[in-house]
């Protein structure tokens, strides 16, 4: 678009906000537009400002409710679930839903300001249709063409104290669309959409207040443009929205990739390793399940480079030795203890270890053979929840099996007694690449039902 391109700004010149005064206390079936008209002369161009809770009122939304307090609040959350497509959020004793007209909202609109103590009042059916219809009956009844918005107060969630929204609307455009335009200094305005049925909500509050027994308000001098467009329209599609999960569904999800989150990591960045992190996985791992309530996992964090070194090259000469005793090519042999590299590269390596504390001696060697077998599966659960803990903190890993095969020289290099079996090696690091998600993975033959 050019400078050429002119799209008019939004304000006004003048505005003026009145309350509409004297009007009765409203009952189902009342005719609010009567009302309206008996107390005020409106005018073409005015925009009327109703508070949904009288709308909900004429329109029977308000729901008879115990006066005992209990129980009252009892029925309020069973009609803050009714009215509500999905828990988005929960603050304190209050939810924060998607309630059924696609507002999101405390207590789904729930609310029992403004009422009798023995009642509730759930927002109005279909409020974009109730504001169409109530700008229809003035239309007839006094000739005035007006707007009208229906609007409920809301909180905001980056933002302290409560503001009025435009939940219906009736006979103006609620967005005033800037993209394209330009400011006196020349700056685009590509983003700059004013929510103006949201903004003359707030401002006709400022002359209706919260106690004063006044719903409706009259903001006269805005000259609204009418697009067609409603309240709704102000509604953030769900694919737009930057928190389209409410926070139980996206804990709910973030536990269900937790385990398949786990990608092994072999290539890392040189983005430091936080050893908050890894303490708090190394703690997590040890939660996992092991025979007679023992602890039997422990884990050595080489810290110490040249300790790092020394043990990996012991570990290599004993694995060279071992290759070139089978037969191996030169080469063959190169290529294989080239896999070790990644323990030198990784940022972290940390070492699993099998002390089988607490296991139980039997008289024979095949139920010492079973106890041992149960300790070494309770070692390998917990290196698995090092992992995942890991990568829930966006650590890549990969368990590297080699120094199952060099247990002497490990046990040697780093002091440890003959019960430290080493259970491998971990490779600890940010990715240098994102994993990717991972493929659709089912049980399929791996899982015999019987
Ligand atoms: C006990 C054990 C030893 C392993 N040793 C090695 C290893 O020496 N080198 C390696 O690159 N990966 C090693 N792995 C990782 C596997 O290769 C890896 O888990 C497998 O390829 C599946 O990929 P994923 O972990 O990304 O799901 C080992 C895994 C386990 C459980």
């Amino acid at each position: 678009m050019t400078k050429d391109h002119v799209v008019e700004d939004h304000a006004s010149a003048e505005l003026t906000i009145f309350p509409v005064l004297g009007l009765p206390e409203f009952q189902q079936g009342d005719d609010l537009a009567a009302a309206i008209a008996a107390a005020v002369a409106l005018r073409d161009g005015d925009i009327l400002v109703v508070t949904s809770k009288v709308v909900s009122k004429v329109e029977g939304q308000v729901i008879p409710a115990p006066a005992d307090p209990e129980e009252r609040d009892a029925l309020r959350r069973e009609l803050v679930i009714k009215e509500a497509r999905r828990v988005l959020a929960r603050r304190n004793r209050t939810l924060i839903t998607e309630n059924r007209l696609g507002i999101v909202a405390a207590a789904s609109g729930v609310d029992g300001s403004n009422l009798r103590q023995d009642e509730l009042a759930l927002l109005p059916l279909d409020p974009d249709a109730s504001a169409a219809q109530l700008r229809e009956r003035l239309r007839e009844l006094v000739g005035a063409d007006v707007a009208v918005i229906i609007t409920d107060t809301m909180g905001r969630a980056w933002r302290m104290g409560q503001t009025d929204n435009a939940i219906g609307s009736a006979g103006l455009a609620v967005l005033h669309r800037y993209g394209g335009s330009f400011d006196a200094h020349g700056n685009e305005l590509q983003v700059t959409e004013v929510a103006i049925a949201d903004e003359l909500s707030g401002a006709a509050d400022l002359v209706k207040g919260k106690i004063g027994g006044t719903p409706v308000a009259v903001v006269r001098g805005f000259r609204p443009q009418d697009d067609g467009s409603t309240a709704r329209d102000l509604q953030r599609p769900i694919e737009d929205d930057l928190f389209n999960l409410g926070v139980e569904e996206a804990m709910q999800l973030g536990r269900l990739d937790a385990v398949p989150a786990r990608r092994s990591t072999r290539q890392f960045s040189a983005e430091p390793v936080d050893p908050e992190d890894l303490r708090a996985s190394v703690a997590d791992a040890l939660t996992a399940p092991a025979p007679h309530h023992t602890h039997p996992v422990r884990f050595v964090w080489l810290r110490e480079r040249a300790l790092r070194e020394r043990l990996l090259g012991r570990m290599r000469e004993a694995w060279q030795a071992d290759l070139e005793s089978d037969p191996f090519t030169a080469d063959q042999v190169q290529r294989r203890l080239a896999k070790g590299d990644i323990l030198f590269r990784a940022p972290e390596v940390v070492l699993p270890f099998l002390v089988p504390d607490g296991a139980h001696t039997y008289r024979d060697q095949r139920r010492n053979d079973c106890e041992r077998t149960m300790f070494l599966v309770a070692g390998g659960a917990a290196v698995q929840g090092l992992l995942v803990s890991l990568a829930a903190r966006s650590l890549g890993s990969c368990w590297i099996g080699s120094t199952i095969f060099s247990a002497e020289v490990v046990r040697e290099v780093l002091g440890l007694d003959d019960r430290w079996s080493p259970l491998g090696a971990v490779a600890i690091g940010h990715p240098a690449e994102p994993a990717g998600p991972r493929p659709k993975w089912d049980a399929g033959p791996y899982l015999v039902e019987r």
